[in-house]
């Protein structure tokens, strides 16, 4: 355990299903087209880990199927590793924000911590769509206490929980995951300001029951509640890092629905090229997808160091958190 306590993220990837599922393979499943689809949400594709057409739920246990929530989390946790040169004995605590675990007990990051041969600590964090900025903030605390070195994955596997026969939601959600390595380095904080929520009494809006049919959702009221909570919860990060948007090189939002983004960023004052988008091809990806968002705005350099970075996400709960981030330095090794 070290006692600096600034901190960078140092590796990052992301690893999507091969299965692809377009607007034209949901127009099999009920009356509806891509371009209504793309129209009310900006998705055309996603991906699904166990095919998408296991209706109400898989054939088989998450356990023994291909693409669980922990095989899609081991792959980019390993390449997000081998970008920062660590493998999984260096890490500290194994961070996995998912919103769909493989197994009741135990929780998903214990499977995982062995497939990445991690010894440090492991936790799930739960907190829907938040849950990446939630296990960043977490990240960034554990590390300012005297961690050195966290691995954060998000992954989901949502198909395994969408009720495929429900046409007002069943197009939003794919399967994926991104993750970051954040390390104890000398300086600063790269956590410049933060903020974290739950309203409980809206978890009427959006849940999955066990044994349910699958996730439900009063699509309106979200996509309301959505914007308005996420614009408060982002002008307070801004504010208590003492940063305008001005400042902001890039905003990294939850991959919900391309009209929340939009309006999320046009109400910061954010500039759609300052916008990572990849929902077009992932569909919402709940926790996974604002690290599968950075890691291609990092891969395609659109990240400097120094850069600020601006963290945004709500979900089921409802959840939500944001978190403004300078970027770099990036791997060392
Ligand atoms: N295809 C074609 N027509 C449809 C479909 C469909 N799949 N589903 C509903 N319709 C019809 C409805 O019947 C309705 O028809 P009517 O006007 O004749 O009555 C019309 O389309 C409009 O329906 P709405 O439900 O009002 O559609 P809306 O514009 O609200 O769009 C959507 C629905 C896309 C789900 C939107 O509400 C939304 O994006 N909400 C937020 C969803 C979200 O982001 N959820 C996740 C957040 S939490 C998390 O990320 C985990």
């Amino acid at each position: 355990m070290g006692t600096e306590h600034g901190c960078s993220i140092t590796g990052w990837a992301s690893a999507l299903p091969r299965t692809v599922v377009t607007n034209r393979d949901i127009m099999t499943l009920f009356d509806t087209s891509d371009e209504w689809i793309v129209e009310r949400t900006g998705i055309s594709e996603r991906r699904a880990a166990d095919g998408p057409f296991v209706n109400p739920k898989p054939a088989v246990s998450p356990r023994a199927g291909m693409g669980t929530t922990a095989q899609l989390a081991a792959q980019a946790g390993r390449a997000a590793l081998e970008m920062a040169g660590l493998s999984g004995k260096d890490i500290d605590l194994l961070v996995l924000c998912t919103t769909t675990p493989d197994q009741m007990v135990p929780a998903t990051s214990s499977p995982l911590a062995d497939a990445l041969c991690i010894k440090g600590g492991g936790m799930d964090i739960n907190a829907a769509c938040a849950g990446f900025t939630y296990g960043l903030v977490t990240a960034a605390g554990l590390i300012a206490t005297g961690a050195e070195r966290v691995l954060l994955i998000g992954s989901e596997t949502l198909t395994r929980i969408t009720n495929w026969s429900d046409r007002t939601n069943a197009f939003l959600f794919g399967d994926g995951a991104g993750a970051v390595v954040v390390e104890a380095v000398p300086g600063e904080p790269a956590l410049l300001g933060w903020d974290i929520g739950v309203d409980g009494a809206l978890q009427p809006l959006f849940f999955a029951d066990y044994g349910g049919p699958g996730m439900a959702m009063r699509g309106q009221e979200v996509f309301r509640k959505a914007v308005r909570v996420t614009v408060d919860s982002a002008t307070k990060s801004l504010e208590r890092a003492k940063v305008s948007a001005s400042d902001i090189a890039l905003f990294v939002p939850h991959q919900a629905n391309i009209r929340i983004m939009d309006a999320v960023a046009e109400r910061l004052g954010l500039s759609a090229d300052r916008v990572a988008s990849v929902i077009e091809r992932t569909g919402n990806t709940s926790s996974a997808s604002i690290p599968i968002a950075l890691t291609e705005a990092a891969n395609g350099g659109r990240l400097r160091d120094g850069d600020i970075v601006l963290f945004a996400g709500f979900g089921a709960g409802m959840t939500w958190a944001s978190a403004v981030w300078r970027w770099g330095p990036g791997p060392a090794r």
